[in-house]
C-alpha cells in the first residue's frame, strides 16, 4: 500500500473497547461491517465489467475473500454472544445505494479511498478491542483488504497515467467523499455519549480524511496538499465531475430484492449469534 501501517494507525491512547461493557456498541459496529462485506456481491459486476485478465482475477478472488468475512462477522457476533441485525441506513445508501459508472471510478473511490477508510475502522477495533479472538480474526482479514485497497491505489495510477485527463474527475469525486466523511465528523461531535473510544471518533474521522488526502497525493490525483488548492480548483474538479460524470453517466441505483436486501433472512445467518459462549475480557 501506499501508506504504511504505522502512518494508518490512531493513537486512541490507552482507549479500550471492553467486550462485556460495551457489548451492543460492538454488536452494532459490526453489523455495519457484516452488511459491508456483503455488498462483496458487486464484485461480480465489476468482474464483468473487467477491463483485463488480471482485473478479472484480482475481483473473482476479491469476492471469495468478503464471502469469507461475511462468516468473520457472524463469529465475531456469536462471540459477542448477539445476533445479526440490519445496518445503518446511511451506511446502506453509501455502500449500496449507488455506484460508480466506470472501472476508474470504481478502483478510487470504492477501493482505494472507501475500502481505505474501512482498513482504518478495522485497525481502529483490533487496536482497542480487549478481546484475543475477536482480535486474531479480524486481524487476518485486514490483511485482505489491504490488498483490495492496494489493487485500487495502483489501478488508480494505471488510469491516470494511461489518460491524465481523468485526473481532475476523480479529484472532484474524492473532494466530495471526503467532504462527506467531514461533515459526519462534525455531526458526531455534539452528539456522542461519554466513552473512552466514542469520544474520540471525531479527531479520528478527521484523522482518516488527512490519510485519505495522502493517499490522493501518492496516487497523484491530488497534485498538491488539499490546503494549497483554491476554491475555483475544488469548483472546477466538482463542477466537471457532475457535469460529466454524474449527468451523462448517472450513478445507478440498484434494484431491490438482492443479496444485501435479504441475508439476514439467509438460512446461513438467520438465528446466528445466540447461545455462545460467556466472553473472556483480555486485558
Ligand atoms: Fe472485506
Ligand atoms: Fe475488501
Amino acid at each position: 500500500m501506499l501508506l504504511s501501517r504505522e502512518e494508518m494507525t490512531f493513537d486512541f491512547a490507552g482507549a479500550r473497547l471492553e467486550p462485556e461493557r460495551d457489548r451492543k456498541l460492538l454488536a452494532w459496529v459490526m453489523n455495519q461491517f457484516l452488511y459491508g462485506e456483503v455488498t462483496g456481491i458487486q464484485c461480480g459486476h465489476w468482474l464483468y465489467q473487467a477491463p483485463d485478465l488480471e482485473a478479472a482475477r484480482f475481483f473473482s478472488r476479491q469476492a471469495v475473500e468478503e464471502f469469507q468475512h461475511v462468516e468473520n462477522f457472524i463469529r465475531i457476533l456469536e462471540l459477542l454472544g448477539e445476533e445479526p441485525a440490519p445496518a445503518h441506513r446511511l451506511v446502506r445508501f453509501l455502500s449500496t445505494g449507488m455506484m460508480p459508472a466506470t472501472f476508474e471510478e470504481h478502483v478510487c473511490l470504492e477501493m482505494a479511498l472507501g475500502e481505505g477508510f474501512v482498513l482504518m475502522a478495522l485497525y481502529g477495533v483490533i487496536d482497542t478491542i480487549a478481546h484475543e479472538e475477536i482480535r486474531a480474526i479480524l486481524g487476518r482479514a485486514v490483511k485482505q483488504e489491504e490488498r483490495h485497497v492496494e489493487f485500487g491505489e495502483q489501478r488508480t495510477m494505471q488510469a491516470i497515467r494511461g489518460r491524465p485527463a481523468l485526473r481532475r474527475r476523480l479529484l472532484g469525486l474524492s473532494l466530495v467523499s471526503m467532504w462527506a466523511v467531514r461533515r459526519l465528523g462534525a455531526f458526531m461531535r455534539s452528539r456522542l455519549p461519554r466513552h473512552e473510544v466514542l469520544s474520540q471518533l471525531p479527531a479520528f474521522l478527521q484523522f482518516s480524511v488527512d490519510c485519505a488526502e495522502k493517499r490522493l497525493l501518492r496516487m497523484g490525483v491530488l497534485t498538491k496538499p488539499l490546503a494549497d488548492l483554491g476554491a475555483l480548483e475544488k469548483g472546477l474538479a466538482i463542477a466537471e465531475t457532475y457535469g460529466t460524470s454524474v449527468l451523462t453517466a448517472p450513478l445507478r441505483l440498484l434494484p431491490k430484492k438482492r443479496l444485501t436486501e435479504t441475508y439476514l433472512r439467509d438460512p446461513s445467518i438467520a438465528g446466528q449469534g445466540r447461545g455462545s459462549p460467556p466472553l473472556r475480557a483480555v486485558r
